[in-house]
């Protein structure tokens, strides 16, 4: 175990001795980038790196069971990502330990810096059958589903790769071999990754005084907590008190500590992590259509720098997904739209914007609406 010691760094945040992985040494505090399905996609890690800089990033959750059931390399999607995104991090989600134990080898193989479990998704779909948020239920299967990951590791760290998987599709292997042919040799070597965790503070109620001791058990190197409860979904304001207790249990242990929710900025980031006696947090939705989030400056209002980075994200959609059979534009729409309204741009406009089928005719009304202004 490694020894934490307290508030001897300038914004009184924990310091972990003795490096083990790339969260030690990141800098304190921590402030990264929430994984958001349908949201955080590779074009959006891209810009979101390019532009704000967060110190870590995680991808979409995929589940281990569609990776191991699947034969079309469809399913690796939410695993694309671009050298300038790292660190990043690769989320998976789902309940079977042995599917868990495969996937985290594809993971590792394919160049993620570290493999996080999701156990917040309060969706029916998901926590519904027991994965996401639905393990807070079953902290025994949760531990079991952190070890397999482990193992699924150590085995990739033993020289274990994705054809040593049984229940992965030749199809899939070939894919996870051609993307790691092309990484730089320091991402292919077969060297163990953090696993982390990302989670809510409870089911129905806050229950931090049980869950957390459990998963701090089964020694993750971070746990990512969301102040509100599976019940909650995204109601009320996040409970930052009971996220201050879970890193009061984590003290003098090898886990860091990352609060998240309601984050509107970096500044109010580190202003948390420092009232709370956090490692980070984890900065979700505010950063939709604004990259900018990361940065220590606040964003003027409205803010036309992000016209060309609205348009950078458009053409870079399009080059990642067009090959794809059900390429199509409307999933950038969501994107458009946060960027023009934190450019004030006006309803008409916007319409007209979310209308566009192309990055060619998203280009033009945001150049219109450039050029329109003074
Ligand atoms: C559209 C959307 C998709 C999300 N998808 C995921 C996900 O795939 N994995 C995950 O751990 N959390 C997911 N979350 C939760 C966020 O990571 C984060 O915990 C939550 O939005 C609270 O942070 P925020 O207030 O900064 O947005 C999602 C949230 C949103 C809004």
């Amino acid at each position: 175990m490694q020894s934490t010691e307290q508030a001897s760094n300038p914004v009184g945040a924990r310091i972990h001795a003795a490096p083990a992985s790339f969260w030690d040494a990141l800098p304190r505090p921590i402030i990264g980038l929430a994984p958001m399905d349908g949201v955080s996609d590779h074009p959006f890690r891209h810009i979101q790196a390019a532009h704000g800089r967060p110190d870590v990033v995680y991808t979409e959750f995929t589940r281990v069971e569609g990776i191991c059931r699947a034969r079309q390399i469809t399913v690796l999607e939410n695993f694309l990502y671009s050298e300038i995104q790292r660190p990043v991090i690769a989320q998976i989600y789902g309940v079977d330990p042995e599917a868990f134990r495969q996937t985290a080898i594809l993971v590792c193989q394919l160049g993620f810096q570290g493999v996080d479990i999701n156990m917040g998704c309060p969706s029916k779909n998901v926590a519904g059958g027991g994965a996401g948020a639905g393990l807070i239920q079953t902290p025994g299967l949760a531990q079991e589903i952190v070890r397999a990951v482990r193992a699924g590791v150590s085995a990739w760290a033993n020289g274990a790769t994705v054809r040593d998987c049984p229940s992965i599709h030749p199809n899939i292997a070939g894919e996870v071999e051609r993307r790691s042919a092309k990484l730089p040799p320091a991402a292919r070597l077969h060297r163990a990754i953090p696993v982390s965790i990302k989670t809510r503070i409870g089911y129905d109620a806050p229950v931090v005084e049980e869950w957390i001791p459990a998963l701090l058990e089964t020694e993750p190197a971070a746990i990512a907590l969301h102040g509100r409860t599976l019940s909650q979904a995204y109601r009320g304001r996040a409970d930052w008190t009971s996220i201050a207790r879970a890193a009061e249990l984590a003290q003098g242990t090898p886990t860091l500590i990352l609060g998240n929710g309601d984050l509107a900025s970096r500044n109010e980031g580190v202003a948390r992590v420092v009232e709370y006696g956090l490692d980070g947090a984890l900065i979700g939705r505010a950063a939709l259509g604004n990259p900018f989030v990361f940065q220590t400056a606040p964003l003027s209002v409205p803010d036309m720098r992000l016209g060309p980075i609205a348009m950078e994200h458009g053409y870079l959609f399009e080059a990642t997904f067009r090959h794809a059979k059900r390429y199509h534009f409307p999933p950038m729409r969501k994107h458009l739209n946060a960027y023009a309204r934190r450019m004030g741009m006006p309803v008409p406009q916007r319409v007209k914007l979310l209308q566009s089928k192309s990055p060619q005719e998203a280009e033009a009304v945001l150049r219109a609406f450039a050029d329109f202004r003074p």
